[in-house]
């Protein structure tokens, strides 16, 4: 799940990286992109596309929320407000707006720099679910050490 802290980072080429390792590795990778994820429509698809990232692998937000109910782990990177479950009760900024199950997801990594707020000005309780670890650094820094982890453990 990529959001505009993966943009603010310039992170994408990081992110593709971890994925072919991955895929190297027999896991099956998405990219699940919210419509206005970022700061501009298409924000997300450009930047992925830029570091060659395959567009098949580019899920839309019901195709991605079909997958996520079945994913072993949801790794967000630099999103939030697109995240936050908050969405789906009345009363808050971002109430209504559809949003990507990431909590549906068997477990959730968030990379990103602190439990900082989003464009819309809210906590995300995401970041507080129990299946949730987060990984408190710059995106393209945090993608980078993960690289080096899975490098580590499987060669
Ligand atoms: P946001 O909710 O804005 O959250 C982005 C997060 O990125 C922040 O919480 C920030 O947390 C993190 N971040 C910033 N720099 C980072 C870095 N270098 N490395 C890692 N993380 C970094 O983003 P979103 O989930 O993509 O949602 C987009 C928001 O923008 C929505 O509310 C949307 O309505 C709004 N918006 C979108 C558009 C379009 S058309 N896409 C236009 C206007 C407004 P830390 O500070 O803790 O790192």
């Amino acid at each position: 799940m990529p959001g505009y802290g993966l943009a603010a980072a310039q992170a994408q080429h990081a992110v593709h990286e971890l994925a072919q390792l991955l895929a190297g590795h027999g896991v099956a990778v998405s990219y699940a992109i919210h419509p206005v994820a970022g700061r501009m429509p298409g924000h997300m698809n450009v930047l992925l596309a830029e570091a060659n990232v395959p567009y098949p692998q580019m899920k839309e937000l019901d195709e991605a929320n079909a997958e996520l109910s079945h994913a072993d782990v949801a790794l967000v990177v630099g999103a939030n407000d697109v995240t936050n479950p908050a969405a789906r009760r009345p009363g808050n900024p971002i109430s209504g707006m559809p949003i990507l199950d990431v909590d549906a997801a068997r477990s959730v990594i968030v990379i990103k720099r602190s439990m900082g707020h989003g464009y819309a000005g809210i906590d995300n309780e995401l970041y507080t679910n129990p299946k949730t670890g987060m990984l408190f650094a710059d995106a393209k820094a945090g993608l980078g050490a993960l690289v080096a982890g899975v490098k580590t453990l499987v060669g």
